[in-house]
């Protein structure tokens, strides 16, 4: 599967460097041509020596010391490979990427690569959710750098959350993607994420904590799984993964528009949108002034969007969300069949880690035949995955004629 395929790996210095040695194990297993970068960092960590040992090459260290066939180094190294990966990525390395800083053999031959890079973060919680660290994520994501991770879980310094470099065969199996086509190569999916405002005067608004992340890791997955990805997306602050068509509203009245009008080209629908229920009956058009004690606001209900597409529903695989806070099992099954859904993903939002404005979620898949999967606290773009990985069956059993 991946026979002769040049990968380079970047290492740069951080406690997981250890699980690295497994994952060149498994690249060579399956056929992959690997070359190995270390910083001065990684070096310190594992010896060079392990990765020439089970690479069958010498290990790049040096910018200026190389071993080389002739041709410049950093040069030669950029271009030879089919994929770069850089694992684990620590947060110095992903802000040198996205500063065009070439300071070491390992940023040079980055800053001089054409083909697709995979960067696999690893680093302390705290560090990962810097918003410098995450500004240069979402600048590299935006710019086509696809990231792997990072996994939430205990941490090398005691700390619990996301940090944990993506385990080795998980890295494997995205890489081995990488080479296949996608198994939602062309299928049109359309996406709803993100929060909607439902204004009340000029400067107020009624809205919830949606981030729009959850929508948003679908639309990425998607995208990287082959699919052509159409994202309605309320007003978040989040960069579209490059290459989905971006559709920006604000209201549930303008997302119903947005939807419907896409519907019929869609073959696989998912609503992860949080759509405001209600909004106010009456917008004033000047700012509401400070009067009595109290103000009441009357408010009428918004279309359910996601009601409505059941029941238009022809061709299309339909996936909705229930955000609940008690009662997940009894609320997913009744919206699962209400709406005329095939996947219903239950996101239970009180349970720590799940739900709005967090990076990792927990849901369980609720399929229209009755089949039932709870998954563990994951990163939203995992859940995303597992999501996808039953939009894929269930157009499976529908080409077989038994969906
Ligand atoms: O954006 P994040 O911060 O990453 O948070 C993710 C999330 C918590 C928003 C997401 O995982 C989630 O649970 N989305 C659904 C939120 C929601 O509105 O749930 P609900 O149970 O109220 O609605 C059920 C379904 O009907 C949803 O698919 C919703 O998009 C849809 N709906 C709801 C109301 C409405 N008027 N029209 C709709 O289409």
């Amino acid at each position: 599967m991946l026979t002769g395929k040049k990968i380079t790996l970047g290492i740069a210095g951080g406690i997981a460097v250890y699980k690295v040695a497994e994952l060149v194990s498994g690249l060579i297993k399956k056929g992959a041509v690997v070359k190995v970068i270390m910083t001065e960092g990684a070096q310190k960590f594992v010896q060079p020596l392990t990765f020439s040992a089970l690479t069958g090459h010498d290990v790049y260290t040096d910018t200026f010391n190389s071993p080389r066939s002739g041709g410049v180094t950093h040069i030669e190294l950029a271009q030879r490979a089919d994929l770069f990966v850089v694992v684990p990525a620590t947060a110095n390395i992903i802000g040198k990427v996205a500063s065009g800083i070439a300071d070491d053999l390992l940023s040079t031959v980055l800053l001089a690569a054409d083909c697709p890079v995979i960067i696999c973060p690893a680093m302390n919680t705290v560090m990962y959710k810097n918003p410098v660290v995450q500004q240069n994520i979402a600048k590299l994501q935006q710019l086509g750098y696809h990231f792997i991770g990072p996994n939430c879980g205990r941490l090398a310094c005691g700390t619990e959350g996301p940090g944990r470099m993506s385990e080795p065969g998980e890295i494997l199996k995205y890489i081995a993607g990488f080479f296949q086509p996608g198994d939602l190569q062309g299928v049109n999916i359309l996406v709803s994420a993100g929060p909607t405002r439902e204004p009340v005067d000029p400067v107020r608004f009624i809205t919830n904590r949606s981030s729009g992340k959850m929508g948003y890791s679908i639309a990425k997955v998607a995208l990287q799984r082959g699919a052509n990805v159409t994202l309605v997306s309320g007003p978040v602050n989040l960069s579209p993964p490059a290459g989905v068509e971006l559709i920006k509203v604000e209201t549930a009245q303008q997302m119903h528009t947005a939807m419907l009008e896409r519907y019929d080209a869609a073959e696989v629908v998912i609503k992860s949108a949080a759509v405001a229920d209600y909004r106010p009956l009456q917008v004033a058009d000047k700012k509401i002034k400070k009067t009595a004690d109290d103000l009441t606001l009357s408010m009428v209900k918004n279309p359910d969007i996601l009601a409505e597409l059941g029941q238009l529903k022809k061709h299309q695989i339909l996936v909705g969300f229930a955000a609940e806070t008690n009662d997940l099992d009894t609320y997913a099954r009744e919206k699962l069949h209400k709406k005329n859904l095939d996947l219903l993903v239950a996101n239970n939002v009180a349970s720590p880690g799940a739900g709005f404005d967090v990076d990792t979620n927990v849901v369980s898949l609720y399929y229209r035949h009755q089949q039932v999967e709870h998954l563990p606290l994951m990163d939203k773009q995992q859940v995303a995955q597992r999501i996808l990985d039953g939009v894929v069956a269930l157009l499976a059993a529908r080409r077989d004629g038994k969906g």
